[in-house]
């Protein structure tokens, strides 16, 4: 949700911000600008649209060796460039960039409006700027700062540039910002990728720091202006991760990458049929009663998928939408595990949800993508998916190191809580893990997904059932199908399609039906159901799966473990997906209206 970005260094730094915001644009995309300091005052420049769009409009990159950059996924206004970042005070001499929510702003507004500021956007953020300048008539810039952030009620991370001044001014509470130490030139921004080109030095910002930027010095205090001591970490991500290299849009990069990924999720964690989890060592759930998974979208299907394993092990198990915890959470205790699956540890309602828990005594665990996100600190435990940089704002590669990762954890508990049991084949089940990257690549090479999205690009609407470990998969299908096609899918436990969607079946709607465990009978007869009233089935299934015969139109599934195979069907549907949105040509990586991270509840 909104992408930051500030760069200072002893050249222009226009051109790095630029290239910044490009590899934040999966954060927001909706408008774009940048502002620079140099010497002669604070010069921004702001469109509606994307980076491109504001690259083609600036004639020539404006100079200056301290700027901030920002690109947006509107909250408060709609994505005009008025309510573009970065946003200034009425004379122009304080720029800032914000990604958050500021909750008084309107007070704030109603309060410098008297006082004579001028506001010329309809954003929560244009409040910093004037709250600097206000400030800044009787202290120095850096109090002036710290005073507005003591001001602000919400959530914010922010970059501040002022006329003449050679720094930039920081600060973070409840967004992310990321510091990176390059060798010539310091950045911040909301997340490594966009200086990941300059620097893999680290210094993950907490809540209530403020950062003060010069060409050769850093210093970071609390909001009493005490410095605090931060370490730095070096991030392993490759500059190359991060760019599209051979592949037409990221979401194919990344679904091509999961051979890779998952052989990352799975190094070092399987040995001699037995679950060997770095950060969480055996015995490290004795003192479980009950888990509860809380996720959102993608992350709540890989929830769906880790759970289902749990409850076999006879472990009492719930999955809550992160944004429905107050309603849908059970009694939490000591005994309770709440684990937040998300893959950028950054969203709020799984947040929300994960601090409920915790306030209410449960023991948290994040399971993530992103090292020092704010869901994996503020959790007592992390464990890491270790899939990559994931760009395309469609979740694919993250959803399977996810589910996989999950499969680990619950193996690690079956065994760690005293009255579970584990599943009966559990060596067989580690064991056909490792062949997984081979067959996501035997999948990639042989697929008829392309074909088969041309045969039914045309229909009305896409339906996607399963049972047990397919349901999650077939939810999965049709999230990912409306996402980036922007057509009508619904996902469904298969038998459930008789109790009502089935009205909407005709001969214009493909069922998808993916039988790879759970009571595949089941799945069979229902799509049956909807074929005797006109619809096409695509089995998603083993070629010698009954319901093949029974299809019209097959995806192949490799021969595996009942619990791997989903994630095998759903590399099929995630390929069926790109294909459709492709031939529809949208803008696959961008789908209208998302962001990748939303940090708004
Ligand atoms: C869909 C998608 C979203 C996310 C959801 C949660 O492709 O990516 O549904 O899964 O917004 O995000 P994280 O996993 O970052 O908490």
């Amino acid at each position: 949700m909104c992408g930051i970005i500030a760069r200072i260094g002893s050249d222009d730094a226009a051109d790095t911000l630029l290239t910044g915001l490009e590899n934040l644009e999966y954060r927001g995309y909706d408008s774009a600008g940048i502002a620079v300091q140099n010497g002669s005052g604070v010069k921004v420049h702001k469109t509606s649209g994307e980076v491109s769009d504001l690259k083609s409009k600036l004639n020539y990159l404006p100079t200056g060796n301290v700027g901030i950059g920002h690109t947006r996924w509107s909250t408060h206004g709609p994505p005009t460039e008025e309510n573009a970042h970065p946003h200034t005070d009425s004379a122009g001499d304080v720029a800032v960039v914000h990604n958050g929510v500021i909750d008084n702003y309107a007070e704030l507004r109603t309060e410098l409006a008297e006082k004579g500021h001028v506001f010329r956007s309809d954003t929560d953020t244009e409040v910093i700027p004037h709250l600097i300048n206000e400030y800044r008539e009787e202290l120095p810039t850096e109090a002036a700062v710290r005073k507005a952030v003591e001001t602000l009620e919400g959530s914010y991370a922010i970059a501040a540039i002022v006329e003449d001044e050679d720094r930039v001014y920081a600060a973070r509470k409840g967004s992310p910002l990321v510091l990176g130490l390059g060798t010539d030139d310091w950045f911040l921004a909301s997340d490594v990728p966009a200086f990941l080109d300059y620097t893999d030095e680290v210094i993950y910002l907490e809540d209530g720091d403020v950062v003060v930027l010069e060409p050769d010095a850093y210093e970071i205090t609390d909001l009493e202006g005490e410095p605090v001591h931060r370490e730095t970490d070096t991030v392993d991500w490759d500059p190359e991760d991060a760019g599209k290299g051979e592949y037409a849009h990221y979401m194919k990069k990344e679904i091509h990458g999961q051979p890779t990924s998952l052989a990352n999720t799975i190094e070092g964690r399987v040995e001699d049929g037995e679950v060997d989890l770095e950060s969480l060592p055996a015995g490290s759930f004795t003192d479980v009663d009950e888990v509860q998974f809380v996720a959102c979208g993608t992350s709540y299907h890989a929830a769906l998928y880790g759970a289902q394993l749990l409850k076999a092990s006879g472990i009492r198990t719930e999955v809550i939408r992160a944004s429905e915890y107050d309603s849908a959470s059970g009694p939490v205790d000591e005994g309770t595990l709440t684990i937040a699956v998300t893959q950028s540890g950054e969203t709020a309602d799984t947040l929300q949800a994960v601090r409920k828990a915790a306030e209410r005594g449960a023991r948290t665990l994040a399971v993530t993508n992103v090292v020092g996100s704010t869901i994996a600190r503020e959790s007592d435990d992390a464990m890491y998916i270790r899939a990559g940089p994931e760009v395309g704002v469609a979740a694919t590669k993250t959803f399977s190191s996810q589910a996989v990762s999950l499969a680990l954890v619950s193996q690690r508990l079956a065994a760690d809580v005293p009255h579970a049991d584990q599943v009966d084949d559990v060596e067989a089940m580690l064991e056909s893990l490792t062949d997984l990257p081979e067959q996501v690549e035997e999948i990639l090479e042989t697929t008829d997904a392309e074909r088969l999205a041309k045969q039914y690009i045309d229909s009305d609407a896409f339906f996607f059932i399963g049972n047990g470990l397919g349901h999650p998969v077939a939810l999965e299908g049709a999230l990912k199908f409306k996402e980036i096609t922007y057509e009508h899918a619904e996902g469904f436990a298969s038998g459930q399609l008789k109790h009502g969607p089935l009205a909407l079946v005709t001969e214009r709607t493909p069922v998808f039906a993916v039988c790879t465990g759970g009571d595949d009978g089941k799945t069979k007869t229902n799509a049956i159901e909807a074929q005797t009233r006109g619809a096409s089935i695509v089995a998603v299934s083993p070629d010698d799966h009954p319901v093949v015969d029974a299809a019209e139109a097959h995806l192949s599934v490799p021969d595996t473990h009942p619990v791997w195979a989903g994630l095998l069907a759903n590399v099929q549907l995630q390929l069926v997906s790109y294909y459709a949105a492709d031939l529809l040509d949208r803008p696959i990586d961008k789908p209208r209206n998302l962001a990748k991270s939303v940090t708004v509840e």
